[in-house]
């Protein structure tokens, strides 16, 4: 059994229904920080059969005994922890507690039971201004905000610790920018409150929850001057987990893979598609700069196509038509 920590949320979910319809059975760890248990039904809708779900946090240590001990865990996938930006500036001792001593809890236990398969879910914040596009994963790497370091600081423990034992299988993948829903309809992007990211934010003015989008800066050395990132369905990300998870089969020790297109699109890009999709529905302004922002990031996918087999295959039509069938059906 693979188990998930927070296997509700919007990445965690979408893996949960890739790796059933690999055959794998999973277990989810959620505390609902930042998600919603009726996620679990619709699991069940999608997968088609129970889904095993304990509620709690990845740092009590007794609990995660427990599912260890119920449970023939095989692997662990990590998605567990707090993401957003700008509140990981205001909080940062509450993003260093929960989400580097909840992976060592996880490590702990691990160790205990013998489990020697692990996907930490990174991000391609840990990049910080890259010296050029694309990014490739030897590419030096800092972090400009507490919770980029977060994932930094993790990166270098999982290294640390599989240098002690290398008989573990560890996998890094750097997401770049996850966007889109399952066909469904069913699950998708539901951040609590108001959204820090771009295609919630869209979905949610072209809903009419919102009333008019902030382009933050239209000034930055691109196409349009609108900032360029590197948009991945959600569903094709969840896919790289799967295809990793059977590259630590293979025991390959500790590896690291960027988890892109390789395309970069700008917000206005974004924007446009989106309204070619939903009938025009979205409007927005242009505002100053977000503090922190860069003008471009996008991958190099090669080392994941060499390696595991993957490559993205949704387009951005499909992303801006998943991500909006899901807010409409999202009555929030
Ligand atoms: C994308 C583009 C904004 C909102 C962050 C984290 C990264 C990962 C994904 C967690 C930028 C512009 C956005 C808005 C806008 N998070 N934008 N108006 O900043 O690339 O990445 O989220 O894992 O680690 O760093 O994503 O969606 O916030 O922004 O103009 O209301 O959209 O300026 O150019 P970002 P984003």
């Amino acid at each position: 059994m693979i188990l998930l920590t927070g296997g509700l949320g919007y990445i965690g979910s979408h893996t949960a229904v890739e790796l059933a319809e690999a055959g794998y059975d999973v277990v989810i760890i959620d505390n609902l920080s930042n998600s919603k248990i009726d996620v679990v039904d619709k699991l069940e809708q999608i997968i088609g059969s129970p889904v095993k779900f304990y509620k709690g946090d990845c740092q009590d240590e007794e609990l995660l005994r427990r599912i260890f001990m119920e449970n023939d865990i095989t692997a662990v996938m990590h998605f567990a922890g707090y993401k957003a930006v700008g509140e990981s500036v205001e909080k940062p001792i509450e993003y260093y507690d929960n989400n580097i001593n909840a992976t060592l809890a996880l490590l702990k236990v691990m160790k205990e039971f013998g489990v020697k398969n692990f996907v930490f879910s990174s991000s391609a914040t840990v990049y910080g201004r890259a010296k050029s596009m694309p990014i490739y994963e030897d590419f030096e790497v800092s972090a400009a905000n507490p919770y980029g370091r977060t994932k930094l600081f993790i990166e270098e423990i999982l290294k640390d610790v599989q240098h002690a034992d290398n008989s573990l299988n560890i996998a890094i993948l750097r997401y770049f920018n996850p966007i889109g829903a399952h066909k469904s309809g069913l699950i998708g992007e539901d951040p609590n409150g108001i959204p820090n990211n771009l295609m919630p934010y869209i979905t949610k003015v072209a809903t009419g929850k919102l009333d008019h989008l902030n382009i933050f800066g239209n000034d930055y050395d691109t196409k349009d001057g609108t900032g360029v990132r590197d948009y991945i369905h959600v569903c094709d990300l969840a896919l790289g987990h799967v295809k990793a998870l059977k590259k630590l089969e293979t025991a390959p020790g500790l590896v690291i893979y960027n988890l892109g297109t390789g395309t970069g699109y700008s917000v206005l890009e974004i924007v446009n598609t989106f309204n070619e999709v939903c009938g025009n529905l979205v409007k927005y302004e242009f505002a100053p700069r977000r503090a922190g922002d860069i003008d471009v990031c996008y991958a190099s996918p090669e080392k994941a196509e060499k390696e595991l087999g993957f490559k993205a295959q949704h387009t951005l039509k499909d992303m801006c038509e998943s991500s909006y069938k899901f807010e409409k059906n999202n009555l929030k």
